[in-house]
């Protein structure tokens, strides 16, 4: 009986390896950039398992992590063109393609996690009327890291004074160009996969990015000050190519829909977490932290003073105007 069942067993594991894998209906590369310990990776983990599960596996989600696949605004322009499918990035980085997100850009807008959920939930519905005509693309749903906090290797900023004659980097948008103009310094615009290697020479003293990403990223090997300047949440749609969308049948885009939502759930859960274990650990590995600087109303006037003139930036007036009441609503 026990040779039976072995030579079964043998005969249907020989089968099965000779018969090829059921091949998925649609392939959907995902594009982000940032590496796997970071809570993007791990969320676009949870999105990829929940795409494959609600469309029955028709859908097969390839994860391409730390720029692969090109920086995120040249794999942004590559979903207009549909030659890729999917990306999560950093809205600092979608805004030059797609202005209408900036919204989620304002300097100060947000005064924690939970009110920034509040308003990109809420703008998504809004956003998907205006992204698909502006940049051949739609959100499916919006990761968060917390706000961006400045670290640099020169000096304590505890101030706009400590601040003054630093180099720092920011992403590529005029937003964060002229926020950082504001507080009085010459920000240096870089593509995000150059960061660590012109911080390592010196090429810039800081940057700003989450305390999650200062971990992943081991920005502690070449810097030591951390401020936490709360003017800008890290935002970043999971967004999809809007032809690769439209091929698809009724059912698939409402799989895309569901789990674009159900990930951006679980990544904001991750990166909680990850965000306080991240603040003990950068001080462990010899980080300073030094809170919020002691002049903030300052940084904050400065910056706020520019919302008029982002306008221009961000979709144009009647649509901050717009965005901006659904923003307070969602808050409220
Ligand atoms: C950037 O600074 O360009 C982004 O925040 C990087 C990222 O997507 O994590």
């Amino acid at each position: 009986m026990k040779l039976i069942v072995k030579t079964l067993t043998t005969a249907a594991l020989a089968l099965s390896m000779a018969l090829p894998a059921v091949a998925a209906d649609y392939t959907m590369r995902l594009s982000h950039g940032d590496n796997e310990n970071n809570p993007t990776h791990k969320g676009a983990l949870k999105f990829e398992e929940l795409v494959e599960k609600y469309s029955d596996g028709r859908i097969d989600v390839q994860i391409f992590p730390s720029n692969q696949l090109g920086s995120e605004q040249e794999v942004a322009q590559a979903l207009r063109m549909g030659s890729i499918e999917s990306e999560i990035l950093y809205t600092g980085n979608l805004v030059p393609l797609a202005p209408s997100a900036g919204v989620m850009m304002l300097p100060y807008a947000f005064t924690s996690n939970e009110e920034a959920h509040a308003a990109m939930d809420a703008l998504k519905g809004p956003l998907n009327e205006r992204l698909p005509k502006e940049a051949g693309v739609r959100v499916l749903g919006y990761f968060e890291k917390g706000f961006r906090v400045l670290t640099n290797g020169e000096r304590e900023v505890k101030s706009l004074d400590d601040l003054q004659g630093l180099k720092i980097r920011v992403s590529k948008n005029n937003i964060a160009i002229e926020t950082f103009k504001s507080w009085g310094l010459d920000p240096i615009p870089m593509a995000w996969a150059e960061v660590f290697p012109a911080l390592q020479q010196g090429v810039i003293d800081g940057q700003e990015n989450p305390y999650t990403t200062a971990i992943s990223s081991k920005f502690y090997e070449v810097q030591k000050y951390i401020t936490e300047v709360h003017y800008l949440i890290w935002s970043g749609p999971i967004i999809v190519s809007e032809r690769y969308y439209q091929g698809l049948p009724a059912d698939l885009q409402e799989a895309l829909n569901k789990a674009g939502e159900e990930a951006a759930m679980y990544e904001r859960e991750v990166s909680a977490e990850e965000t306080a274990a991240a603040k003990e650990k950068l001080v462990e590995l010899g980080m300073t932290l030094s809170g919020a600087p002691v002049d903030e109303e300052k940084w904050q006037e400065a910056a706020k003073a520019l919302w008029p003139e982002f306008a221009a930036d961000i979709g144009g007036e009647a649509w901050v105007a717009e965005a901006t009441q659904i923003m307070t609503d969602a808050i409220a």
